[in-house]
């Protein structure tokens, strides 16, 4: 389906004498440029070849060659032989991304065609009455096959984007669909938008393509998480983060939101002399691989040419399951006739094309009365978290009755009384959200909701600390507290204390058998398999998986200690650089922060807690029942040769292998330095087989460039 990476990296003037290199040869370049870490004039558009070449490989392949860091190198030698050499700076060099002098305005600019919407379908009985009419309208007999290419909807804003000469000229939103907005300094900061495409490949002087720029749910939620501690407002879904940043006026506010963008439609192209060049294309699904081989990121694993209105429905089912799985938001499916000239013998209303349709999944949003709030001790430690507890709501399959309200700003921003009537989403992931209240219904005897002042457990005082959205209970050893934190010390996240859930450590608290984490790898398992509904077995059980924790990396233990900031991404960096976990008694603040990604604010918490003898007390508690306090195999920074022949290369397992698990053999792929795949496509590179390989390995045979190796080769080469 995708066209082979053919891409083509270079500005028309250097085209020829750079089109011969292959991915290989810009690797090995890029190699030289970083480690002499010097660069000639002459060799810069030799090094944006390379750069753009390396964000094609990340941005739009996800599939990055060369690490950060490295990549970081290259910009660096650029920017400074373009900072020597004002002459030589051009638009479509990657430095060029945000520009503090150049702002999207607010100018409406007219599309080169309408920007029309599509038409709904919410069944298959709406998909074969759509079906139908496109038959009846081109003279098709019924029962004749059509294909369609069906990819994902995506819920961001479109965008339309012009490409003249090779570069990017405008960006526009959609607007009316006649006019939209001026806004292309704000998608120039896009990374996953080339600034510079080679159109002239398929003789297009001008063209203009649609798109939709979305947000990774990721990175909605991280954004959210970052908004909370910084006492911003929340972004309301994926969508709104997106098209909230389409129109600013700072360009830079855009790149701090990392946009992403799917191109869709390839809606006009020209040559020089102003013809048509968009029949070169028959069908469809032509059309996006042609543009996924100039550089632009498509729906190419996310879309399928199905024959017939059956298959159409069963690939829509297929999404409609994973929906939820897949790292962008989605909203339905889009369904096109893939022949052109089928297309264009359909033709346009004023509102849609009468050739496509969107196929809606279930609404993920609903209406409901909040009932009551309750106050308790969030996850993040000590904060007290409101949870409205609503009249139960289905949303997309899924019954919502309690939501969190996150903290007192956002009840009062959003204005929300009890007995509201509020509008919930399940966005960005499976958690639900209060969108807005309702205040123009709210009845005349409605309250509205008060923070409490006091902790709802232990009754101590709550604080507020200055610039913190969140009211804390100060009380470290509040009951609900110490509960929520063996609660976080067993979790999967942390120690993964099997058979140990949140039910039984509340238990075992109430009886008085735990009451610090110590105490948990101390049980009386005696006394515990005398326990309604335990047993000897379950006893014993317990034991096997408290003993096996014992012997856990310590990055899992220092994330397991419920240390203010301290996730598991930062106890694994400093689990790197930590031998034994108490020598943390000695660490200053420069040490914690001369660590990468690892901030001052964490590093004064760990400090505190360390400088408690209470803590220590119990930490030496831990030690003497056998807990692992010493940096393993898995904590040190992972060290992978560049000379391995799986280094940064993609691989997939199929069949069942012999002599090795399938989770071993992705680990041992992984420290070779390969990423794991879960479908072949043309982005894999190494398929190994097991026995009874099916139709994976018949779908790599028919693509040349996938190695195929069978378990034997694969052990040899991987040890
Ligand atoms: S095709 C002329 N394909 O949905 C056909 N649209 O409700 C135009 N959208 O304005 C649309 N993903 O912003 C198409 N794969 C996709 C899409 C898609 C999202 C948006 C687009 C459009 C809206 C129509």
């Amino acid at each position: 389906m995708e066209i082979k990476a053919n891409y083509e990296l270079f500005s028309p003037q250097n085209r020829i004498m750079y089109t011969a290199l292959q991915e290989s040869e810009l690797l090995s370049q890029s190699k030289k440029f970083i480690q002499s870490n010097i660069l000639k004039s002459s060799d810069i558009d030799l090094i944006k070849a390379c750069i753009r070449y390396h964000e094609w490989k990340y941005y739009i392949q996800n599939n990055a060659v060369i690490t950060d860091g490295e990549y970081d190198v290259l910009y660096n030698l650029l920017k400074q032989i373009e900072e020597q050499n004002p002459n030589l700076v051009s638009s479509d060099s990657t430095t060029q991304r945000v520009s503090s002098d150049i702002s999207s305005t607010s100018t409406s600019v007219e599309h080169m065609t309408p920007m029309l919407s599509l038409d709904n379908t919410y069944n298959i009985e709406d998909l074969i009455d759509f079906d139908k009419r496109i038959k009846k309208l081109t003279n098709m007999s019924d029962d004749e096959i059509l294909e369609y290419l069906v990819e994902p909807k995506f819920d961001g804003g479109s965008m339309a984007v012009i490409y003249e000469n090779d570069t990017i000229t405008r960006a526009a939103t959609r607007g009316d669909g006649i006019k939209g907005e001026e806004m292309t300094a704000n998608a120039r900061t896009i990374k996953s938008l080339p600034l510079h495409a080679t159109f002239s490949k398929f003789i297009i002087h001008k063209a203009e393509l649609r798109g939709e720029a979305l947000i990774q749910k990721d990175n909605f939620k991280n954004l959210n998480l970052r908004r909370e501690i910084d006492g911003l407002p929340l972004l309301a879904n994926p969508r709104n983060a997106a098209t909230g940043v389409m129109r600013v006026k700072d360009p830079q506010e855009t790149a701090n939101r990392n946009l992403d963008i799917f191109i869709f439609q390839f809606s006009y192209a020209v040559d020089t002399n102003g013809v048509n060049q968009l029949d070169q294309f028959a069908t469809q699904d032509d059309m996006i691989s042609a543009l996924s081989s100039i550089g632009f990121k498509v729906a190419n694993q996310e879309r399928k040419v199905c024959k017939g209105i059956q298959e159409v429905y069963d690939f829509i089912q297929t999404w409609a399951a994973k929906r939820d799985q897949y790292e962008y938001e989605l909203d339905g499916m889009v369904i096109k006739v893939n022949e052109l000239s089928i297309q264009e013998r359909c033709g346009y209303t004023s509102h849609h094309p009468r050739w496509a349709v969107a196929y809606k999944f279930q609404a993920k949003q609903a209406t409901s009365t909040l009932i009551n709030v309750e106050f308790q001790i969030g996850k993040i430690v000590r904060s007290i978290t409101p949870v409205a507890k609503i009249e139960p709501v289905s949303l997309a399959g899924v019954t919502v009755s309690s939501i969190s309200l996150h903290n007192e700003d956002f009840i009062k921003t959003k204005d929300i009384w009890y007995g509201d009537q509020v509008l919930v989403e399940r966005a960005g992931d499976v958690i639900p959200y209060i969108v807005k209240s309702f205040p123009e219904l709210r009845k005349p005897n409605a309250k509205p909701i008060e923070f409490p002042s006091h902790c709802p457990e232990c009754n101590t005082p709550l604080i507020r600390e200055a610039e913190e959205v969140a009211w804390r209970c100060p009380n470290f050893f509040c009951r609900a507290q110490i509960i929520q934190r063996l609660i976080h010390h067993v979790s999967k996240e942390a120690m993964d204390i099997d058979g140990l859930g949140a039910s039984l450590v509340e238990r075992f608290f109430q009886l008085g058998m735990i009451q610090d984490m110590a105490d948990i790898y101390n049980l009386d398992y005696k006394a515990i398999s005398t326990l309604e509904g335990m047993g000897e077995k379950s006893a014993q059980k317990l034991k096997l998986s408290i003993d096996k924790a014992k012997s856990n990396p310590i990055h899992r233990l220092l994330h397991g200690l419920s240390i203010h900031h301290l996730g598991k991404k930062v106890s694994k960096l400093i689990a790197e650089h930590l031998d034994n976990v108490m020598n943390l008694q000695h660490w200053t603040i420069e040490k914690f922060i001369e660590i990468k990604d690892v901030g001052p604010v964490v590093g004064q918490n760990i400090i505190q807690f360390f400088a408690d003898p209470k803590n220590i007390q119990m930490l030496e508690k831990m030690k003497a029942s056998g807990v692992n306090f010493i940096q393993t195999d898995e904590d040190r920074p992972k060290q992978v040769s560049e000379d391995s022949a799986f280094f940064g290369k993609t691989i997939l397992f199929t069949g069942t292998l012999k002599n090795i698990g399938r989770k071993e053999a992705q680990e041992l792929a992984e420290k070779a330095g390969a990423k794991n795949l879960s479908a072949v496509s043309a982005n894999l590179n190494i398929l190994v087989v097991g026995e009874d390989a099916g139709s994976k390995l018949n779908k790599a045979k028919a693509i040349p460039s996938i190695e195929i190796l069978t378990e034997e080769e694969f052990l040899l080469k991987v040890r």
